[in-house]
């Protein structure tokens, strides 16, 4: 299985998730590849911001080494998921990606609330205390993630 994940800097979110995410395929020992972009071009070549890598850096994961990447079409190819952090960036994706591969992408909370819509707010104008919430909610959704695809391979998708 392959995921990526989608927001819109690739500097705070989506290498959240991308940490998180390794950190659970690790513990699972599953055969997963995972990585992380953003629709925007602001931040390419970063490393995450400072205030994230803390926050995961807390939870014992080293997010620190990602660099900052743009969402590109061979990604429609390469990825068999690919989940946007946020409503906003799952539209963005849709209206710059037309016709995305039937059930590739996908909102990431639509997980855990399904049909919800809910987005999981951009920390970036806040303060680090915002980045502890985000990384729990996407924690949450990425256990959801582990559970429902952590026993099938990618080519039941
Ligand atoms: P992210 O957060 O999409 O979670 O990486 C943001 C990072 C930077 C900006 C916006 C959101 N920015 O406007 O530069």
């Amino acid at each position: 299985m392959k995921i990526l994940f989608v927001c819109l800097g690739n500097i705070c979110r989506s290498p959240m998730a991308e940490g998180v995410m390794k950190d659970l395929v690790q513990q699972h020992q599953l055969d997963w590849y995972i990585d992380s972009a953003g629709t925007e071009s602001y931040h390419i070549g970063q490393q995450p911001d400072g205030r994230a890598v803390k926050t995961c850096i807390k939870y014992g994961i080293n997010i620190g080494d990602q660099r900052a990447r743009k969402l590109s079409k061979k990604d429609f190819e390469t990825f068999d998921l690919i989940y946007a952090l946020a409503d906003e960036v799952l539209h963005e994706i849709k209206s710059s990606h037309p016709n995305p591969p039937q059930g590739k992408l996908k909102l990431l909370l639509d997980e855990v609330f399904p049909g919800e819509h809910r987005s999981v707010p951009d920390p970036w104008y806040g303060g680090e205390e915002g980045f502890d919430p985000v990384f729990h909610m996407i924690r949450e959704a990425c256990e959801a993630v582990v559970k429902k695809y952590g026993s099938v391979s990618s080519a039941v998708i």
